[in-house]
């Protein structure tokens, strides 16, 4: 579609000078978990965070998720967003002015709670982490793309800088959304009765143990007799020992800090 289709059968064409961002303000559900999202892709959002259990708990408002577009916050007729690095040095760097504009304004419309920055240099997300988030208000999470974001809006804003692991993503959205999974699933309600967090991984400091359903024998092998014998204490005792099997060989790091 060219310009003269998009104002054919308007009166009259008026700039309104209010940001995307105010126009766009989806209503807060008070008391609910909450996460705001600033991005250059707020359509990506929710995402994977749409379906499955985070999706129906979405729709419930069992929590909330609110996107953020940076480019309304953007510099002149382009918006523009970021700016060669200081020094020199490959790629672009977003600049302070836009994500401090962002930043104020989405930290003035919502109750107190810390900023996250997604960066591959941050503290590696791990379980406690997600559990300590969901105790708060909720987030707010601030999305990168090209070489970073100005140093000086780290520093002013005291954010925490969380990485997904030791790999670089072409920017923070997928991130985003792999912490808010782990997150959300642990607000009580999110995951229905029958989807324990207390016996999966990393809930003790362990690996979980082997699971089996039917068919009772499948190419050949047969589910583990224990499991099968009816007797509680034996089949809580064999998986307490496959549980520390399982971290011992496959992650002696975690079997280290456990030391039964
Ligand atoms: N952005 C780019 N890479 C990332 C990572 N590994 N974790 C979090 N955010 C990122």
């Amino acid at each position: 579609m060219n310009k003269e289709n998009l104002s054919h059968g308007r009166k009259s064409i008026r700039a309104n000078i209010k940001p995307r961002a105010l126009i766009e303000e989806q209503p807060d559900l008070m008391g609910v978990w909450r996460a705001d999202i600033i991005t250059l892709f707020p359509d990506v959002f929710p995402g994977i965070l749409g379906s499955s259990l985070t999706g129906k708990a979405l729709k419930d408002g069992k929590w909330q998720l609110h996107t953020h577009d940076l480019r309304s916050y953007g510099i002149g007729k382009h918006r523009s967003v970021d700016d060669t690095p200081a020094g020199g040095g490959a790629g672009m760097v977003m600049r302070a002015d836009v994500l401090g504009r962002a930043l104020s304004d989405v930290s003035q419309r919502r109750e107190p709670c810390p900023i996250i920055y997604m960066s591959p240099r941050g503290k590696p997300l791990l379980q406690e982490r997600a559990k300590k988030m969901v105790d708060g208000s909720g987030a707010i999470i601030l999305c990168g793309r090209f070489e970073g974001i100005d140093q000086r809006v780290i520093d002013h804003f005291q954010i925490e800088e969380v990485s997904i692991g030791d790999y670089v993503l072409s920017g923070g959205e997928l991130a985003a959304q792999v912490m808010l999974d782990a997150t959300v699933r642990l607000i009580p309600g999110v995951l229905g009765n029958h989807e324990s967090t207390e016996e999966e991984s990393f809930s003790n400091g362990l690996l979980e143990y082997p699971q089996y359903t039917r068919p009772s024998v499948w190419e050949g092998q047969e589910i583990p007799k224990v499991l099968m014998s009816g007797d509680h204490g034996k089949v809580a005792s064999w998986k307490k020992s496959q549980s520390e099997l399982l971290t011992r060989d496959l992650r002696p790091d975690l079997w280290t800090k456990y030391e039964p």
